[in-house]
């Protein structure tokens, strides 16, 4: 049996992490953070001292990356483990995820992780967010969504998300990275961040995520 695969794909801070725990929890169907196999990768190579222009190295480091997702209570959310180890809290700096776009940006990489993505489709569904769930991993998905927002409004986000958090943050210095790393994830050769062609793409900007997800959920009730 064909098990319905919902993609949402964005640029970091547009919103698509959230808004795919929201639909998946709504449906009752699993979900894939595919970010989170690249910012553990990345943590695994300065663990071990890989270097991370050191491609056949981070290829090897990703075909035999011990990664768990664990479910923890609902409050916590997920947890990631990393060779026993939860590096959950680790893999959200910004630091983080500009290792993980350093490393996504090799090919052997994005090969090595493609079957242990395409692994997390089980019945009853799954929704999968990322950069290239429509376009690489999951082509014949049921239904494909392209998150974005302004450069300015996702630095605004972060920031806050990270003072939240507890982290030290600096707006400016924030926007400076959403930037740099959409370059790196947009200006690559291998799965490069862009719509599906047949995504339905939505613009966060102006939009609260609540009106994002009654336009998700609305779309979903149109494909049946
Ligand atoms: O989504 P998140 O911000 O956690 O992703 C971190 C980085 O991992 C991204 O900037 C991107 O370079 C890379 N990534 C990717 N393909 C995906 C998911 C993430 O290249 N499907």
């Amino acid at each position: 049996q064909q098990v319905p695969v919902i993609t949402i794909d964005g640029p970091s801070g547009s919103g698509k992490g959230t808004l795919a725990k929201l639909i998946a929890t709504e449906l009752g169907f699993a979900l894939l953070d595919s970010g989170a196999l690249y910012r553990v990768l990345g943590q695994a190579a300065l663990k071990h001292s890989v270097a991370l222009d050191d491609e056949a190295a981070l290829a090897a480091a990703a075909e035999s990356l011990d990664l768990r997702f664990e479910v923890s209570d609902a409050e916590e959310g997920v947890k990631v483990i990393l060779e026993g180890d939860d590096v959950s809290r680790q893999i959200r700096t910004e630091q983080a995820g500009a290792t993980a776009s350093v490393v996504a940006a090799i090919p052997a990489v994005r090969t090595a992780l493609l079957q242990r993505q395409r692994d997390f489709a089980s019945l009853p569904g799954l929704v999968a967010d990322g950069r290239d769930m429509g376009t690489v991993v999951f082509p014949r998905a049921a239904a494909k969504f392209f998150l974005t927002a302004s450069a300015e409004e996702r630095a605004q986000r972060r920031y806050k998300q990270l003072i939240e958090k507890g982290f030290d943050a600096s707006l400016p210095v924030i926007l400076e990275e959403v930037k740099a790393r959409d370059a790196r994830d947009m200006g690559r050769a291998v799965a490069p961040l862009k719509p599906a062609e047949d995504a339905l793409v939505l613009d966060s900007t102006q939009l609260s995520i609540e009106q994002v997800r009654e336009q998700v959920v609305e779309q979903l009730n149109r494909l049946g």
